[in-house]
């Protein structure tokens, strides 16, 4: 009798990273994922930045757990120097600290924020960034960790525009092949 093999994640999805192969193995393995495992292994090749801390909002925390190539992309450094760090590792002189207040009470009140922030590459020239912050909480309702969706924005030239959302626009285009899922999750969608 001819068995087949079960053919393994990495066999049908040859193009993914070792590391999201291996999360993958584990997740099929034992048969269960935390939702941080999902985000880890979907964002790995978005264009959008993802970021995920844990649940320590007061300093040193939050310390950042995973950042996706994105991220790395976006804040110009290297993702192995930027996981272990907070994420106030980007501010500097421009960053509103009364917008840092707002976000760190919405943090606070397990809220999302969703903003916009001046902050610093690793080669110091500043850019303009729109977050979408979020909590991921486990079935009792407890924070286990956020997760923040970034991107750059520009000021829009002309008359500058009454809401946030008409004053920015988002550089390049975006081709991502999570767009269908950000959109139905409300990413970046102003309430
Ligand atoms: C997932 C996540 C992503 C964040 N990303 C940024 C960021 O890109 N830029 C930034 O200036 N702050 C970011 N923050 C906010 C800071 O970590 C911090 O919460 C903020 O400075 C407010 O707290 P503080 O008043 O204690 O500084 C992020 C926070 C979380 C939880």
């Amino acid at each position: 009798m001819l068995f087949l093999r079960q053919a393994s994640i990495c066999e049908v999805f040859g193009s993914i990273s070792d590391d999201v192969c291996a999360l993958l193995a584990w997740v099929q393995r034992y048969g269960y994922m935390t939702a941080f495992e999902l985000i880890r292994a979907f964002a790995h090749d978005a264009t959008v930045a993802i970021v995920v801390t844990d649940p320590m909002i007061e300093p040193p925390g939050p310390t950042i757990l995973y950042a996706n190539v994105g991220f790395g992309r976006l804040v110009g450094r290297e993702l192995d120097d930027i996981v272990g760090l907070s994420p106030r590792f980007m501010q500097g002189n421009e960053t509103r600290r009364e917008t840092l207040e707002t976000f760190h009470r919405a943090l606070a009140a397990g809220e999302r924020f969703h903003g916009y922030l001046t902050n610093y590459r690793g080669d110091g020239t500043k850019y303009r960034v729109e977050i979408d912050c979020r909590p991921l909480r486990a079935a009792d309702g407890r924070i286990e960790n956020f997760v923040s969706f970034e991107r750059e924005v520009i000021r829009r030239l002309g008359r500058p525009a009454g809401s946030a959302a008409g004053r920015y626009e988002t550089i390049g285009v975006s081709n991502d092949a999570l767009t269908g899922a950000l959109s139905a999750l409300g990413v970046f969608k102003h309430t």
